[in-house]
């Protein structure tokens, strides 16, 4: 795995970093006596995210899991967000913060968004660990963001090129003839 990396863009120190200051800031816009928090998270790029998230918010939650795909295979290019394996919980009336590892196109997350408002949530806020800023959209509102990076495509912690490097443990480019 090590060979086929070109360059670390974020070093696991400062995704933990990061990740411990975005959970102070999550948990300080929810009142843990008044709110029904549901993580819905889009899998299977946000598990890793989630994992060390979760364990920065002191608060009561649920855990949703939604598995959304949009890239196939070996291709950096954005396809159409297929839903994969539907919602396993109901959001009816709760407080959905909805995790993902990357906002790029936000296909993914508008698909998602428009699937939980069908539920009726009290309240949907997004957390994204990545934001691709030259490509992100004005319509996908995103709540807290971990790092703004470049547009180019990453793996490692938790992210994917035809499905390896997900266990990368920091946010890496790999070598451009490997794409
Ligand atoms: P969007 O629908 O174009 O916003 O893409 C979001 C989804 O595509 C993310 O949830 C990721 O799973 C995947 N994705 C986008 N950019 C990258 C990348 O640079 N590396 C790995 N996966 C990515
Ligand atoms: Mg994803």
């Amino acid at each position: 795995m090590e060979q086929d990396i070109d360059r670390i863009l974020i070093h696991r120190d400062q995704l933990a970093v990061r990740v411990r200051e975005l959970g102070a800031e999550i948990a300080q816009s929810y009142d843990d006596r008044d709110t029904r928090l549901t993580l819905v998270t889009i899998l299977s790029g946000a598990i890793i995210f989630l994992a060390d998230l979760i364990r920065e918010l002191p608060m009561k939650m649920h855990i949703g899991l939604i598995t959304v795909s949009s890239y196939r295979g070996a291709t950096t290019g954005s396809l159409e967000p297929q839903l994969l394996r539907e919602l396993d919980h109901d959001v009816s009336g709760r407080d959905v913060l909805v995790i993902d590892d990357i906002l790029d196109t936000g296909k993914t997350l508008r698909l998602v968004h428009r699937i939980l408002a069908d539920q009726g949530p009290r309240s949907i806020k997004t957390a994204v660990l990545l934001r691709k800023t030259a490509k992100a959209p004005a319509d996908v509102r995103v709540d807290f963001v971990g790092f703004d990076i470049a547009d180019e495509f990453v793996v490692g912690y938790g992210l994917d090129y035809d499905n390896h490097y997900r266990n990368y443990p920091h946010i890496a480019v790999l070598k451009p003839e490997l794409y």
